[in-house]
């Protein structure tokens, strides 16, 4: 879909209704447990989100990666799957594609995103070594940290004050940047873009500030990497609010972003709209031979990465799919709709309202519950129990730094992410899920909390167990 004018009423009218720029050719059924068999599945998935079957889930917020709902020109390509293990003819069409929308020559598939962060962090990280970024991912983080290295944080303060609508609330603060590389630079090994921003509340991040950070970075000889896997939302987003970007298209602003990072990996997940898959590159023709040789040793032949090499198909048109301004528009429509209406309903939610979903200020809806009674496990509970629904609540810890002196600050952010899948849902859905939450936040006030249970030390979360508070 395209539109000639601005003053185009079919455009005006399309991004007030939300109208969707697709129609729908498969459906799949959903299921809603009784209130009786909901409460019995809560309680054998342990109170967890993670072991909930997606089976007995009707609305699935639990994340906005791998769950999108493919396009007919995307089904059709895995039929030109051709399963040949070296050069697969399905790798020079992914190929042209990172090369016209990303600007990168050199192209190493991996199976998914946390692939391709493992092949970086093994060839530059070392045990004491420092990763600095706007925020590391949890995978992100955790090849750092099981590494023996520390990842730093340095998205700005603001991000604990859900309401300060800051327009790129993912930005790196750049006095804490300084300041951390002024007293670590001997250990920083590299900083990280992670555009857009997930888990600050799934925020943009400015070109200024990119431009800021390699200038920086340059001052210290320190690599930048991207991490890209929602870059086109951080395009769109940067088209929509940032000085001199309003007439460029999103490949544009995409490979201007790119364009000041030695590499970049990506979870195609995300913003390729396909089920698997993920992706190094850059321009560097040394670093390309060293992915390759990695991706050979994790991964399989470095034409296909672990990958059934007809995901590489979808995976090029899922690309393109994802920079179209059309479906960019309705989708950030989509999630600005869900956290206008949560805010309507008393929730406090992050401003102005991100990408991959609307993050909610769970001590808005529980301000009794301490954190020990994991509030976001309350929240999850609650509207799984009401409604079917899936939320997950993550107590993140971050380790940031003073911007005086560079020491490490380890701080806690508590949120619920309602993110939202890519083509999935309707605004019904939305309006059920708010309806919903409205009922939740009436009845909070009887909720005493959750105790965990069991949970490992790495990625905690992906395994924890829980039960009520009596
Ligand atoms: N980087 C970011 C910013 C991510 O959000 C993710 C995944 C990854 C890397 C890892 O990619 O899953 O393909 O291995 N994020 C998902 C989420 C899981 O729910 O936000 P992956």
């Amino acid at each position: 879909m395209s539109f000639d004018e601005a003053t185009d009423f079919a455009r005006e009218l399309f991004v007030q209704t939300v109208a969707e720029p697709y129609r729908t050719k498969v459906v799949e059924h959903l299921r809603l447990p009784s209130r009786a068999e909901r409460a019995k599945i809560l309680q054998e998935a342990h109170y967890s989100p993670v072991y909930l079957s997606a089976g007995d889930v009707y609305i699935d917020f639990a994340t906005d990666s791998g769950g999108a709902a493919m396009s007919s020109d995307q089904w059709a390509a895995l039929m030109r799957g051709d399963e040949s293990y070296f050069c697969s003819k399905n790798f020079p069409p992914l190929q042209a594609a990172i090369r016209e929308i990303m600007g990168l020559q050199h192209v190493v598939p991996t199976h998914q995103g946390r692939a391709a962060e493992n092949i970086v962090m093994d060839l530059f990280v070392k045990p004491g070594d420092v990763v600095l970024s706007n925020t590391h991912f949890d995978t992100t983080k955790a090849h750092v940290e099981t590494r023996g290295a520390s990842a730093v944080d340095l998205m700005s303060d603001s991000l604990w004050d859900f309401r300060e609508a800051h327009p790129f609330k993912g930005n790196f603060d750049l006095s804490k940047l300084q300041a951390a590389l002024a007293r670590h630079h001997d250990r920083v090994r590299m900083i990280v873009i992670t555009v857009l921003n997930n888990f600050a509340a799934s925020s943009p991040v400015s070109l200024a500030n990119i431009r800021a950070v390699r200038s920086i970075a340059d001052e210290y000889q320190v690599p930048v990497f991207i991490d890209a896997c929602r870059i086109a939302e951080n395009a769109f987003f940067i088209k929509e609010r940032e000085e001199g970007y309003a007439n460029k298209s999103i490949s544009e602003i995409v490979r201007e972003i790119l364009s000041f990072g030695r590499a970049c990996w990506m979870s195609a997940k995300k913003d390729a709209i396909v089920n698997i898959g993920g992706f190094l590159a850059t321009n560097d023709d040394d670093l390309a031979m060293r992915f390759r040789e990695r991706a050979v040793l994790y991964e399989g032949f470095y034409t296909y990465g672990g990958l059934a090499r007809r995901d590489l198909e979808a995976m090029a048109i899922g690309l393109r799919e994802g920079v179209d301004e059309s479906y960019l528009r309705h989708r950030t429509g989509l999630v600005r709709y869900l956290g206008e209406q949560m805010e309507a309903a008393g929730v406090v939610v992050s401003k102005p309202i991100g990408g991959s979903g609307v993050f909610a200020d769970i001590g808005s809806i529980y301000p009794h519950l301490e954190s020990e009674r994991n509030p976001g496990i309350a929240l999850f509970c609650d509207l799984y129990l009401e409604g079917g629904i899936r939320a997950a609540g993550v107590p993140f810890p971050v380790r940031t730094v003073s911007p005086r002196d560079g020491s490490f600050v380890d701080k806690l952010f508590n949120f619920t992410r309602f993110a939202v899948p890519r083509r999935v849902y309707s605004k019904s859905h939305m309006d059920y899920a708010v309806g919903m939450l409205a009922r939740v936040k009436d009845n909070a006030p009887a909720q005493k909390g959750y105790r965990l249970v069991s949970a490992p030390e790495v990625l905690g979360h992906f395994f924890a167990k829980f039960v009520p508070y009596g």
